[in-house]
């Protein structure tokens, strides 16, 4: 992992937010996404430009001590990588504190805590002085790592476990006490799972509940319009994409445009979208091998498949492929057919257009408007 501490990227911007003693030349973040969110990906957005801070998958702090190679293959960096926030998660404070430390000496800018559901064992027992117990220990856990290394510790979680239990406020003022230098908080509760709408009434208590240290707001944002309200409706500091950096890799450099002129740059055109993939393609080779980083890309290429128009074609025979040739042929075949639903300027005829993306705050408040599609992948939603 490239050394570095402080940092501020590009000499000239004015820090736009700062997480403690790091300065940061963007307030748009890319959320972790545990198999995604991997070193080739956060090169290809910040080669696009606009992200102030990356965060690897979640890392096993006991991995990470039990030094399991996996583990340091999930914290790989490069120098074009910069900064970028290590994601631990575990329970014990001394394994989380320990795991910080090295975390650090390779080189993290930050470290951020998976806080998950915060305070479970509050909503089995319900509330009360359990519920001060369980704040009081996680605040503990915190502060050793806060303690432990220089650089910036910060949290993520829910709003709580269900919409009785939005336990967040209580949780960030608690970690700010002990330290803790931003808030990052998915405005859902555990018991929402991916489903149902974003709160931003949610994350706005979480903001008016710390004193000074920045939150980060996180659910949904698949367009910059959506990053612009969810800022300007809950008071956040800056704003964390998961999914849409997947949809749409340029959603940084486009929201960052976007909040500075007002003006709403277009959608990347499909053939910058195919530029970048296959940049994609070949960090991955760079970073697991060809063979390995093939098999990983099989899911990863249908991502920007789905902004492509008609596809089914597309996706059929990429998850086969096991050679850098094997896409290219892959993706020659798939442009050819393509053309059939081209019109005389070589643009998709606008009924093939894929459907406009909306974050679910953003929908009409009409129940008859269909619900947004944002997939979810399948994983461990008790740590997202
Ligand atoms: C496939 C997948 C993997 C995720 N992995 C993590 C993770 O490792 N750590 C974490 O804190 N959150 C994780 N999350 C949650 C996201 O960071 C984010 O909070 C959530 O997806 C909402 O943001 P979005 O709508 O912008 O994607 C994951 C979500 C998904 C869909």
């Amino acid at each position: 992992m490239h050394a570095n501490s402080v940092q501020t990227i590009g000499a000239t911007a004015p820090a736009a937010l700062r997480l403690g003693s790091l300065a940061l030349a963007s307030n748009l973040f890319l959320s972790p996404l545990a198999g995604y969110t991997n070193l080739p990906f956060r090169r290809v957005v910040r080669e696009i430009g606009g992200v102030g801070l990356c965060t690897t998958d979640l890392v096993n702090a006991r991995s990470l001590l039990e030094k399991r190679p996996k583990a340091f293959k999930l914290i790989e960096s490069h120098f074009d990588d910069a900064p970028l926030a290590v994601q631990l998660f575990g329970s014990k404070p001394e394994e989380m504190r320990d795991a910080a430390v090295i975390a650090a000496a390779q080189g993290a800018a930050s470290i951020d805590i998976n806080m998950g559901c915060p305070v479970r064992k509050v909503c089995n027992v319900g509330g009360g002085s359990a519920m001060m117990t369980e704040l009081n220990k996680t605040a503990a856990l915190a502060q050793g790592m806060v303690n432990a290394v220089k650089i910036p510790v910060t949290a993520k979680m829910r709003l709580g476990w269900d919409s009785d239990n939005l336990t967040a406020p209580d949780l960030a003022r608690a970690l700010e006490a002990a330290g803790v230098a931003a808030i990052f908080v998915h405005g859902r509760t555990r018991e929402q799972g991916f489903g149902g709408t974003v709160n931003l009434a949610g994350i706005r208590q979480v903001v008016k509940a710390v004193k000074t240290i920045p939150v980060i707001g996180n659910g949904d944002v698949v367009t910059p319009e959506a990053a612009k309200k969810m800022l300007a409706e809950t008071g956040c500091a800056g704003v964390s994409i998961g999914r849409g950096a997947f949809y749409d890799p340029w959603i940084f450099q486009r929201t960052q445009a976007y909040l500075q002129t007002g003006q709403l740059p277009p959608e990347a055109a499909f053939a910058e979208r195919i530029r970048v993939m296959q940049r994609h393609l070949d960090l991955m080779v760079e970073t697991f091998g060809e063979e390995m980083g093939c098999r990983m890309f099989r899911k990863i290429a249908p991502w920007y498949a789905k902004r492509f128009g008609p596809c089914h074609e597309f996706n059929k025979r990429v998850v086969h492929v096991a050679t850098r040739e094997q896409f290219r042929e892959v993706l020659e075949n798939y442009q050819r057919w393509r053309q059939q639903f081209l019109d005389e300027a070589g643009e998709l005829q606008p009924r093939f257009q894929p459907a406009p993306l909306v974050a679910s705050f953003m929908r009409a408040a009409d129940p008859s408007q269909p619900p947004p599609h944002l997939a979810v992948p399948k994983g461990p939603v008790e740590l997202w």
